[in-house]
């Protein structure tokens, strides 16, 4: 709940209960349904009003509450997916083909038991009760005295940063912190030290394919917040932590940063062109790492013999992943102990390589996996997010939290596999008898 002055008391009926919280007065009714209520059936899948993931029915209209202020919706009627549940639970009113999602009662009983551990009854009228819904996602946990952070994003895709200018930020209604990578720098606190293909969740430096390796690995430790200059459009430049979520935000958008644009590229293959801007500098050529597999000599011999040979070139373009719920982190530190509360791939790889960059040992970080909301590979690796709130929580001595919306995710999430991939094979009886690449 936001301890803004200007919060604005915001009554509604839910689902057939009143419900009432104060609230910032820029609060959209979707914010206030998933961060305040809980409901968090209702998603923000666009960010741009035109997927309608965000959907309710409010005063008997169906309106996209991603497009609504709660303040305005104040003394309506809503219902949400949940609510819709609770009415229809007899089946009454869906499609057939809605019907067939529809789980037996003696399945859903056994959901909820497992999912709940028994503290929630099954149909709780203003959740739905049916179908099981509710995830243990980032958006609905709460804390004490939480603080929130927003990072301000760069617009460059590669450029020097000439000065960081933070006052304004810093004098913002709610801000307790304005952080840039010269104050990181400060701290002695080492960089995220990912490497390509790790092959160890324990030992995570370990790359894959040694024994295949003609150089060496990528190995340039990530600062969460960068020093000198940023390297892909949407790389955190700036942290503000602030009293509610949204004056976090709105102080973000106070820091004035001087950039000095530098050369891009923007496929991955044009990085490793001869007159390509150099990215780290400690990577001649922009080569995260190179390894030959196979049997050469067994290849060249079957083309040799070959009566046929095609090439072609085959190409994924890059992908970005849009997972049910957005990133979330929550950081805290207490009594020289760091926690990390944040939906991840594997939270033994984070707390491994966090005990390695706070420099503590692994025993005094904690990393807890709640519901993920998807994961599909990017939330495999440690994020500056995660760092991050880590390091605004010893700052601002409170429980700091931090959560993606989707605008933010398509900028700072990891993307998937742009690949190019020439290849030729030969062919014997119609069928393929050797592949190597060109
Ligand atoms: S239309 Fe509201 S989130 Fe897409």
């Amino acid at each position: 709940m936001t301890q803004d002055a200007a919060a604005v008391l915001v009554e509604l009926e839910v689902n057939g209960e009143a419900v009432a919280a104060r609230v910032d007065p820029h609060t959209l009714l979707v914010e206030f349904q998933r961060a305040h209520l809980g409901f968090t059936g209702t998603h923000v899948d666009c960010d741009t009003s035109q997927c309608g993931a965000c959907t309710v029915n409010l005063d008997g209209l169906a309106v996209k509450s991603c497009t609504v202020l709660a303040a305005h919706a104040a003394g309506g009627k809503v219902i949400t997916v949940e609510g819709l549940a609770a009415q229809h639970r007899n089946a009454a009113g869906f499609h057939p083909v809605q019907q067939a999602f529809r789980l037996p009662r003696p399945a859903v009983r056994l959901l909820h038991a497992w999912h709940d551990h028994g503290d929630r009854p099954l149909s709780a009228p203003a959740r739905g009760g049916h179908p099981p819904r509710r995830g243990k996602h980032l958006h609905r946990a709460r804390g004490q005295r939480q603080a929130w952070a927003a990072f301000l994003h760069s617009p460059h895709a590669h450029a020097r940063i000439l000065s960081i200018d933070v006052e304004a930020a810093r004098a913002a209604p709610g801000v307790l912190a304005v952080l840039t990578g010269a104050d990181y720098a400060q701290t002695g606190w080492k960089g995220i030290d990912h490497i390509p293909n790790p092959a160890d969740a324990i030992v995570h430096t370990q790359p894959t394919f040694t024994e295949f390796l003609t150089g060496s690995v990528f190995n340039q430790r990530h600062l969460p917040l960068p020093v000198d200059k940023v390297r892909h459009v949407g790389e955190a430049v700036a942290m503000v932590v602030a009293e509610t979520a949204l004056q976090a935000r709105d102080a973000a958008e106070l820091i004035l940063v001087d950039y000095g644009p530098l050369p891009a590229v923007v496929q991955a293959d044009d990085a490793l062109a001869g007159n390509a801007p150099q990215l780290w500098d400690g990577v001649p050529g922009n080569l995260c790492f190179q390894a030959r597999i196979g049997d050469a000599d067994a290849a060249r011999a079957a083309f040799t013999r070959a009566a046929h040979v095609v090439r072609r070139e085959f190409r994924i373009s890059r992908i970005v992943i849009c997972q049910m719920e957005p990133r979330s982190a929550i950081g805290l530190h207490e009594d020289g102990a760091y926690t990390l509360i944040s939906g991840s791939q594997g939270s033994v790889r984070l707390k491994m390589s966090l005990a390695g960059i706070l420099g503590v040992a692994s025993e005094h970080v904690r990393v807890v996996c709640p519901d993920v909301g998807g994961g599909f590979g990017p939330r495999t690796f440690l994020y500056v997010e995660q760092l991050a709130v880590l390091w605004a929580a010893r700052v601002a001595g409170r429980q700091v939290k931090w959560t993606s919306d989707r605008s933010e995710a398509f900028l700072s999430d990891h993307q998937g596999r742009r690949r190019r991939d020439p290849r030729r094979g030969c062919l014997r009886r119609r069928r393929l008898a050797a592949g190597a690449r060109p």
